[in-house]
């Protein structure tokens, strides 16, 4: 069986990353005797350089016909001033609406041996943090209506949050069973003290909840959610929310492991298909120098076997990679502490194929 692998290196050190990714997933295919095919597919800015669109139509195509989407990361301030569906990010919001990948899954997670590069507290931390965020990824202000107007004060602007049930609900869903998989308790986060879209979002999250008695659920604000991520992360396990309160979140949860460099993410709607991306974005301050942590775009290829294709001993293979590498003590200079000596990004990803 062949699995097809549509790959978007995109921008910055998107193209570093993802051959280090791309070298990992064949060295585990040969290991385990698997046929992955991997078709490069141009978007971003690179992309609108290059065919005047961050979306060539043969890319999206390229991604249809696909099993899986492996992606580096997108955009940087070369495109700021690229019209507004032509900068490289219309990239990502065409490809998440087109393949209709309203799930953004984010787990944070705290390695042992880089708990030292975590900016809380040891005993906020505790021996432990695991917890994932979903965020909906397809409506939401990033989809609303928004505009310029000529208002009585002079320019103004506006954008829409906008959200049906169907569209809740949906997501919701796949959260409860995400939490019914893993420790049991979601988190719903939103604004309903204030927001219209946010007492639906409740309410609808709220009927959902009597259809998975077993699983603990409870309701935040997103502002006391933010506060609550750093006072005490371990309570949460599964958080649910709207897709610019899960942006937001997300990252601050990445940044309370130690290294946005580390984590992975899965966009997923229906069925197997997904996309895959680390979470970290295009860090064009780094790019080109050889030193980007490879690790989130080498644990979304293996989050992409695990979720997409169902190769749960490779895609346990490569996390153990990963972890050995890590416990080895080879270090990226982003999770290096003061004084250890810091690998590149190629030889970073050479340890952990020595280790798959
Ligand atoms: C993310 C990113 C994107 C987003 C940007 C690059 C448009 O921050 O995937 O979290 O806001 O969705
Ligand atoms: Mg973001």
């Amino acid at each position: 069986m062949k699995y097809n692998i549509a790959v978007i290196k995109g921008d910055g050190i998107g193209p570093e990353i993802i051959d280090e990714a791309v070298s990992v997933l064949r060295s585990a295919a040969i290991k385990f005797g698997r046929d992955f095919v991997f078709r490069e597919a141009p978007a971003g800015g690179n992309a609108y350089d290059a065919y005047g669109t961050p979306i060539p139509k043969e890319s999206m195509d390229i991604c249809k016909a696909s099993d899986a989407v492996l992606l580096g990361a997108v955009g940087g301030p070369k495109w700021n001033k690229a019209p507004v569906d032509k900068r490289p990010e219309a990239a990502l919001f065409a490809l998440r609406k087109e393949l209709n990948l309203y799930a953004n899954i984010r787990p944070a997670v705290i390695y042992p041996s880089l708990k030292k590069a975590c900016p809380l507290k040891d005993e906020i931390i505790g021996d432990k943090l695991d917890l994932v965020i979903i965020r909906e990824l397809t409506g939401g202000i990033y989809f609303g209506k928004r505009g310029r107007v000529a208002a009585a004060a002079g320019e103004a602007a506006y954008d829409t949050m906008f959200y049906s049930r169907f569209e809740i609900e949906r997501i919701g869903r796949k959260a409860f069973e995400l939490a019914m998989l893993r420790g049991k308790k979601l988190c719903s986060v939103d604004k309903a003290n204030v927001l219209e879209s946010s007492r639906l979002w409740r309410e609808t999250m709220h009927s959902l909840s009597q259809e998975f008695p077993e699983v603990l659920y409870s309701e935040l604000y997103v502002d006391n959610a933010a506060m609550q991520l750093v006072k005490n992360p371990r309570q949460f396990d599964v958080i649910v929310t709207e897709n610019m309160f899960g942006d937001i979140l997300s990252d601050e949860a990445s940044m309370i492991t130690g290294s946005i460099g580390m984590l992975p993410s899965a966009s997923m709607g229906e069925g197997s298909f997904g996309l895959y991306e680390p979470i970290h974005g295009s860090a064009p301050d780094i790019a080109g120098k050889g030193i980007a942590n490879p690790i989130a775009a080498i644990l979304s290829g293996a989050m992409m076997l695990r979720y997409s294709f169902g190769l749960k001993d490779e895609a346990d293979c490569i996390e153990n990679a990963v972890s050995k590498a890590l416990d080895s003590g080879f270090r990226t200079t982003d999770i290096a502490a003061e004084g250890e000596k810091s690998l590149g990004t190629h030889e970073m990803a050479g340890k952990i194929i020595d280790r798959i």
